[in-house]
């Protein structure tokens, strides 16, 4: 099992470049599936969910080569319509697939996409979704089965809640044909304006994207642009985890090639800290205080609320802080699990259900020592708060951290961290 071994208490600085976003790619890289023909996705980072997507064309039919940083997806030959669950386990956004896969061949059959690392993580939203627009779902022997009973569809579809992968797979299966389908109270995160560009260039029409109300007019396979060229948003959560690395260590730098709107809930609160941020074109300087202020109540909402993937990221920082913070995690009912490491490293924060209590060591350092990731952004923040712990801290759960972060060791090092990864 490999190991993050870090050695805290350097002040960071410098500059880093922000990649590409997961949860932009991921949905994109499901629709390319839709035309049939040649897609290149630019500056593609080499992540671990990337990977597992790259299976799941491949079994589809499709060939998918990285050529340098840019991965090259030819979709014409898709000739399969089941993902197994072996595929499916290997990631939650595997769910993605059915909008695209029923988009492109009638039908699909899949298995329930792996979870539980932050909240059962039902897909009911998606199944509702589905049979409103005319697919009859079978599940049998733990196997969800799929078929378009109609050729095209046109309805409203009203989420009970601003579900992003929900909004993603509606778009996905309407972005075919001649459907014309409305979603309501749709996720409005950047990642869904993004895979709206996407479609866009699909020839899908899509209208209203980054708003609650979404529009999407499909387009027939043999009219849909056969070669789709797309460079993806960059990832506001990578970038608030190096500002967290920044600030825990009262350090400054430059965070690069970052969307400054995306950033907007994060910057704010990184603000509050007494962190002073400045944005230009996709620059952002940023420097920390010596002691950070606390945070009176930070709740997760969905765009462009504060975001839930930024919770355990920021909670690391505030852990160090002057005065107590308050959390409140609205979006999954497990997103916690990072907390009894941080309190294993010195920190102080206490859970009543939803409800997590910071409070600060007043500008005191964590301590260095061993301690286990189980989720992705709870991996963030235990390597964010080695940066500040007097002497080593080990980082083990690296499976987690690589599904959604490239080479943040020598993004950290770049910035003056000592962070060796042990395999
Ligand atoms: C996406 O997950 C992201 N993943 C998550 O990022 C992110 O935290 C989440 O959106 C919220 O922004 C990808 O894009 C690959 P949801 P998704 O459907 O689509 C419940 C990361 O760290 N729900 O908006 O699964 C669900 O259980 C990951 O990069 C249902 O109850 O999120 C959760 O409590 C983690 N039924 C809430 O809604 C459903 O059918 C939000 O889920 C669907 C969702």
């Amino acid at each position: 099992m490999s190991k993050l071994i870090i050695e805290g208490g350097r002040r960071l600085s410098g500059s880093v470049i922000i990649h590409k976003a997961k949860n932009a790619i991921l949905p994109i890289l499901a629709a390319t599936v839709l035309n049939g023909g040649d897609n290149i996705i630019y500056n593609c980072p080499k992540l671990k969910d990337v990977f597992a997507t790259i299976n799941i064309l491949r079994h589809l039919g499709c060939v998918a080569e990285y050529h340098g940083d840019d991965l090259h997806i030819n979709s014409s030959n898709v000739c399969r319509a089941d993902i197994t669950p072996n595929l499916m386990e290997a990631m939650r956004s595997s769910v993605i697939f059915l909008g695209a896969v029923m988009a492109r061949c009638g039908h699909a059959i899949a298995s329930p996409p792996g979870g539980c690392e932050i909240g059962l993580r039902p897909i009911d939203l998606h199944i509702k979704a589905f049979k409103q627009l005319g697919i009859s779902i079978t599940e049998k022997k733990g196997e969800i089965v799929c078929k378009k009973k109609r050729a095209s569809v046109k309805d409203e579809i009203f989420l009970s809640f601003p579900s992003v992968g929900a909004t993603e797979n509606i778009m996905l299966l309407a972005s075919l044909g001649g459907n014309i389908v409305k979603i309501s109270n749709a996720a409005k995160e950047p990642e869904i304006i993004d895979l709206a560009n996407f479609l866009r260039e699909l020839g899908a029409r899509v209208i209203g994207d980054g708003t609650s109300e979404i529009i999407i007019s499909g387009v027939a396979l043999k009219n849909t642009n056969k070669l789709i060229e797309h460079t993806c948003i960059p990832d506001r959560i990578v970038a608030a985890t190096y500002m967290s690395a920044l600030a825990i260590t009262g350090g400054e730098g430059e965070v690069l090639q970052i969307n400054e709107e995306h950033m907007q809930p994060i910057t704010a609160v990184f603000k509050d800290m007494g962190c002073n941020i400045e944005v230009k074109h996709d620059t952002m300087t940023f420097y920390a205080p010596s002691i950070l202020n606390r945070v009176d109540y930070i709740r997760t909402q969905p765009h462009p609320g504060f975001p839930t993937d930024a919770q355990a990221i920021v909670m690391a920082a505030l852990s160090v802080a002057r005065g107590t913070s308050i959390f409140s995690e609205n979006i999954f009912d497990n997103r916690y699990k990072h907390i009894e490491e941080l309190n294993k490293m010195g920190a102080d924060v206490t859970v009543d259900g939803r409800i997590a209590v910071v409070r600060g060591i007043d500008g005191r350092h964590l301590r260095g020592t061993n301690v286990v990731a189980r989720d992705l952004r709870g991996a963030g923040a235990l390597v964010v708060s080695g940066l500040n712990a007097v002497g080593e801290t080990e980082v083990k759960g690296l499976e987690h951290l690589d599904r959604g972060y490239y080479d943040l060791e020598n993004g950290l090092n770049g910035l003056g961290a000592n962070v060796v990864r042990i395999n």
